[in-house]
């Protein structure tokens, strides 16, 4: 007997003997192998729960988007590998392969680079809700209160046209969002998108251009920033997308969905992690630049210092995707013809890291955050729009995990269990007798 193809169940089960009882749970195994115990009738069966906080080894869906080993140090879009979609690929390219499953014909491609093309702009009292916004605010979550906002514009996604009508707006319309939080921020005049440039050289001239004078975005800027957006597409059940999946999972529309996920980005053990990552290379640089007494400080269990942009809960092998920026952190420094202060920090921690006892032992490599915030401030992007550019990246995943929920019949709205530790029953006594 093999695999059953639907269910993915394989023959061999595991037995659990559990007060005298033997119950028998199916084993389940994906495309690359991975073998899963499917609990689904272990309460009914036994009265148990499992007990797994932050879910780490609890497998919430199954999913055909986003291959990961974290042990092997791969990552695979619908089975394409990240070095090749990297060095060939467009991000739109990738946001279609990855809510479509296939890569686009050039017909395709062209469609879609039209259709988004052509929903960049946002309705001009949209623009209005960018002036009631505090200058100082972060741009976080603005965006993410911008992206719920646009409910409230558009009818409610409730058919799969709409949907995919949403799913191109939200592509086109989150760079126009995420410039004008920034404009709005340093009190510039917002720029309309421009449908003659391409993805990321419109988002950089929506960023920096400014209508007194003509914007020519470096196309190795550009590239650069295109790069990014494609490595950061999907990483399956991350933080913020299991967001996005158990928001979903009540039936919200996909503009709700996907504004939580942004928020859940926003943590600094997430999303947030480049900014943090920044501004600890800014901290070494300041105080004497040594990456030695920094390193020190990480290890330390009284110091709550962390190497930030160090260390995945699913990588214990180097993060490919900060093999792939390292390279291109280099070839954009050397595009302003300059060396990097920040850089030689970051490289010199790099360094001494990987040969440490401590981040041996651990298994802690560089992830993708590590290098992306350098990049980030080579292209202008201010310190606190580096989590929105995060977001604009793993805006398809997104889409397509949420996508792929609602199309999942196995689909039930997320509702884990806890096991209760509080008070038993007592009585309740009015104020004055207590
Ligand atoms: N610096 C120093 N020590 C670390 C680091 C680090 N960056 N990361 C983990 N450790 C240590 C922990 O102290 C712990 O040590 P212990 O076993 O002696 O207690 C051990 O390594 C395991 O760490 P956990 O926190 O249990 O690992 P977990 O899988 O829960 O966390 C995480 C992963 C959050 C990414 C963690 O490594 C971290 O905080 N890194 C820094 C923040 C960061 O870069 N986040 C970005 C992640 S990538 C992304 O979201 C895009």
């Amino acid at each position: 007997m093999t695999k059953d193809a639907a269910t993915n169940v394989v023959p061999e089960g595991v037995e659990l003997v559990y007060d005298g009882k033997t119950v028998e749970l199916p084993l389940v195994e994906g495309s690359e192998g991975e073998r899963g115990i499917d609990i689904r009738k272990l309460r009914a069966e036994t009265g148990l729960i499992t007990i797994d906080p932050g879910y780490v080894n609890t497998g919430s869906c199954s999913s055909a988007i986003t291959f990961i080993d974290g042990e092997k140090g791969i990552l695979r879009y619908r089975g394409y590998p990240i070095e090749e979609l990297a060095e060939h690929s467009t991000f739109l390219e990738v946001a279609w392969l990855l809510l479509n499953g296939e890569l686009p014909t050039e017909a395709e491609l062209a469609e879609f680079t039209t259709e988004v093309t052509r929903h960049t702009m946002l309705h001009e009292d949209f623009g209005r809700f960018f002036d009631f916004m505090p200058k100082n605010a972060h741009p976080m979550p603005v965006c993410a209160a911008a992206v719920g906002a646009l409910s409230t514009f558009y009818r409610e996604a409730n058919t799969d046209e709409r949907v995919q009508k949403a799913i191109v707006r939200l592509i086109a319309k989150m760079p126009t969002m995420a410039a004008y939080s920034y404009k709005h921020s340093i009190g510039q005049p917002r720029m309309y998108p421009r449908n003659d440039l391409d993805y990321s050289s419109n988002f950089l001239y929506m960023m920096f251009g400014n209508p007194c004078e003509a914007f020519q975005a470096d196309p190795v800027f550009a590239r650069a920033l295109d790069l990014l957006l494609i490595l950061h597409a999907d990483h399956e059940q991350n933080c913020s997308t299991s967001t996005v999946r158990m928001v979903g999972s009540s039936q919200a529309s996909l503009y709700a969905s996907i504004s939580s996920g942004i928020m859940a980005l926003w943590g600094p053990l997430h999303g947030g992690a480049n900014q943090k990552v920044i501004e600890m290379l800014e901290r070494i640089a300041r105080e004497d630049g040594s990456a030695d007494r920094f390193l020190n400080r990480a290890k330390d269990r009284d110091d709550t210092t962390r190497l930030m942009g160090f260390g995945h809960r699913v990588y214990k092998n180097y993060d490919p995707r900060a093999a792939i920026l390292k390279t291109t952190c280099k070839d954009v420094i050397e595009r302003i013809g300059g060396s990097s202060e920040l850089l030689d920090i970051a490289m010199r921690l790099e360094e001494i890291a990987l040969s440490d006892e401590y981040f041996v032992e651990r298994r802690l490599y560089p992830n993708v955050d590590f290098y992306s915030g350098i990049i980030y401030q080579v292209l202008g992007v201010p310190v606190n729009m580096f989590t929105v550019m995060f977001a604009l990246g793993r805006l398809p995943g997104w889409l397509a995990q949420f996508l792929e929920l609602r199309r999942d019949p196995a689909n039930r709205i997320g509702r884990p269990r806890q096991i209760y530790t509080g008070a038993t029953k007592r009585k309740y006594k009015p104020v004055k007798k207590r």
